[in-house]
């Protein structure tokens, strides 16, 4: 046979079947459940008020987005559900909110329509139409063409939702509790 059994052939066979496994591994084995390493994003602490109000994870993440390379009619759709959807609870909610199509967005501002109606302050179809807009904007933006970063970011609010719940039970624990038996 033309290929004898020299060392040297067998150690580039070695190397070839340690690339292979190492390929292997990489497409079989993701780096997180999430399929991105949490430990690249940073997200800002929010203070403990926050992390005592949170009903979502998604509470506990950015309050803002940073707009300033949108096309001008979304900047001012931008300011509408800046306005709009930061009546009853901060705009983290909705902005690391893990929605991102136009028609999951219509459910949620729907139900959200409800609730300003019974809160006195009705939305307009105005500002139903610039919510909508922004958000299927927005999250496509930031949610769908950086995936890897929007899903790390919410690997990290899902871990510091968690611990702010414990915290709270911890609370409550030692709070004095009634005597159940006399
Ligand atoms: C009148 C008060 C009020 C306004 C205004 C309001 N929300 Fe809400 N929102 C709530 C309440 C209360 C909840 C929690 C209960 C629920 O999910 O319905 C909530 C929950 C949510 C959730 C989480 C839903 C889930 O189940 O994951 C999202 C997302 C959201 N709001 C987005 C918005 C957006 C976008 C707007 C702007 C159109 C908005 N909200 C305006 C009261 C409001």
């Amino acid at each position: 046979m033309y290929l004898k059994r020299t060392p040297l052939a067998a150690l580039v066979l070695a190397a070839l079947m340690l690339a292979a496994g190492c390929t292997l591994w990489r497409v079989l084995v993701p780096a997180s459940p999430s399929g991105a390493p949490a430990s690249d994003v940073s997200v800002p602490e929010v203070t403990p008020e926050r992390r005592k109000a949170a009903l979502f994870y998604s509470d506990l993440g950015p309050e803002t987005v940073d707009a300033s390379s949108y096309p001008a009619e979304r900047k001012r759709d931008y300011e509408v559900y800046a306005r709009v959807c930061s009546r009853c609870h901060t705009l983290a909610r909705s902005i690391n909110a893990p929605y991102v199509s136009r028609g999951w967005w219509e459910f949620y501002v729907a139900r959200m329509r409800v609730r300003a109606k019974f809160h006195g302050k009705p939305l307009t179809k105005s500002e139903v139409k610039a919510v909508l807009d922004f958000l299927e904007y927005d999250s496509n933006e930031r949610k769908v063409a950086h995936a890897a970063e929007f899903d790390a970011t919410k690997a990290v609010l899902k871990r510091r939702f968690e611990a702010a719940l414990d915290e709270r039970i911890e609370g409550l624990q030692k709070q004095t509790q009634p005597r159940l038996i006399p």
